[in-house]
């Protein structure tokens, strides 16, 4: 856990420098060039969420399952290979040794060991299993997910077999659509864990036994499976694959907040009190999950669609996301394992502070995004023979505003990670 959230700092970090040597790439190519630091930030985005996710999970099952405390060798085995091949990538990237596809932009063969962990993850997570009698809905949703990781992972790597090289097309649409499914394989991960927090908070464990609940389970694994087609809206493919595509991903966040909002209505007020740190990163997420809900409902609309397309409003998606509901619901998660909410009110401040820091700096920050692609996008096709620089120049100004928000991001984050680390030290 303590891992993971160094490479979450990691990412705040590189984030930051990225923007920055966005805007200033004279300086920065000098040292540390953009295109070193995008993969080291978001990869370390990636480690973050994926490592998080996994050492939740590992606490969770001890909790859950009637397995003992001890950890076994299997979890050993998956905890150290996978951060020691960590490491070795973030010194690849630090050497500019770079390979691989986006987002693993490290020389293919550290896949091995990556793979190799996970199995040991899998081999640990059945075993535990192996002798329950019943199985909580978020249990299915934690194994659902690492499975479909083993499933997406593999495919993500096929472009290793020269039959998928043969093809640009062929490579492209396998790793758009690999790609696009990963997100679902964690977020099964990662909602799970929110559905064990709310059962678990509330004491009601009904919650995980409804309709809705099982209704949101399958409508998500159908999702896993089917929503990657909007990942491949710019290559030649049936068209009848993006309707499917969006439809599906709508109905998993409909079901996400109705989920929720259930969560809400059945917390009574001590123990709201009681977890208050917990409760106020579900809450956020909450919130989070309904602003890119309307921003990606926004985007599916084709007339919007053709000016956003793969400008800043994408990667306002895809950050709104990962740092709003993945970010959010991880660090509730690990308040909740690491005690936060039994610390001196002295340490709580801090978490209080950032959190309030770190929310309104994500608001700025997401919304200079969209206004940033916006820009981009409509000057593009308004004024299609000036030059790239005369383009960017109102473009620019918001990015700015996002750089700067960035740092208030980065800064909110280490108020409240200067506690958790003290809650870890403690534990
Ligand atoms: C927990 C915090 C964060 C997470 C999880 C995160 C995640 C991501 C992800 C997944 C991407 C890829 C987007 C895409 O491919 O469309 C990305 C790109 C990027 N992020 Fe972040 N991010 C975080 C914080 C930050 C911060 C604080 C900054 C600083 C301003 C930042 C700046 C950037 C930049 C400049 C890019 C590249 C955009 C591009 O290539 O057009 N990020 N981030």
């Amino acid at each position: 856990m303590g891992f993971a959230l160094v490479m979450l700092i990691a990412t705040l970090f590189f984030g930051m420098l990225a923007s920055f040597s966005y805007l200033n790439p004279e300086f920065y190519n000098q040292y540390i060039p953009f295109y070193q630091l995008r993969p080291m930030h978001v990869s370390a985005a990636l480690f973050w969420i994926i490592g998080g996710a996994t050492s939740c999970l590992l606490f969770f099952k001890k909790e859950v399952s009637e397995e003992g405390a001890k950890r076994t060798i299997a979890e050993r085995l998956f905890i150290n290979l996978w951060m020691i091949t960590v490491v070795v990538i973030f010194l690849f990237y630090s050497f500019k040794k770079f390979g691989g596809r986006e987002y693993w932009e490290f020389p293919p063969f550290l896949c091995l060991p990556l793979l190799i962990s996970w199995l040991a993850l899998m081999v640990a997570w059945f075993k535990a299993w192996l002798k329950a009698k019943d199985y909580p809905l978020y249990v299915w949703m934690w194994t659902a997910g690492i499975c479909f990781f083993l499933f997406t992972f593999l495919e993500q790597n096929l472009y290793q077999i020269p039959w998928f090289r043969q093809s640009f097309l062929k490579e492209v649409i396998v790793q758009w659509k690999s790609n696009g499914s990963m997100v679902g394989s964690w977020n099964q991960i990662i909602y799970g864990c929110s559905l064990f927090l709310m059962v678990t908070l509330t004491g009601e464990d009904s919650i995980a036994r409804t309709k809705t609940a099982y209704y949101f389970f399958f409508l998500s694994i159908t999702n896993m499976m089917f929503n990657w087609g909007h990942h491949i809206y710019n290559v030649p493919s049936a068209s009848w694959l993006r309707d499917v595509a969006y439809g599906i991903s709508m109905t998993e966040w409909l079901f996400f907040i109705k989920m929720l909002q259930s969560f809400k209505e059945k917390m009574d007020e001590r123990r709201k009190f009681k977890h208050l740190i917990t409760y106020k990163f579900l809450i956020a997420a909450e919130v989070w999950v309904f602003f890119n809900l309307t921003l990606a409902l926004l985007m599916s609309i084709p007339a919007i669609n053709r000016y956003t397309h793969g400008t800043h409003v994408t990667v306002a998606h895809a950050m709104g996301t990962t740092i709003g509901i993945n970010t959010m619901i991880l660090m509730a998660a690990m308040s909740y394992i690491l005690r936060v909410d039994e610390l001196e009110i002295r340490d709580k401040r801090w978490v209080h502070w950032g959190y309030y820091i770190s929310q309104a700096s994500l608001v700025v920050f997401w919304v200079s995004l969209i206004i940033a692609g916006f820009l981009k996008g409509t000057r593009q096709f308004n004024f299609p023979h000036i030059t790239y620089q005369e383009l960017m120049v109102p473009v620019n100004y918001w990015l700015r505003v996002l750089s700067f928000s960035g740092a208030f991001l980065l800064l909110g984050f280490l108020l409240m990670l200067k506690t958790y680390f003290k809650a870890l030290r403690k534990a």
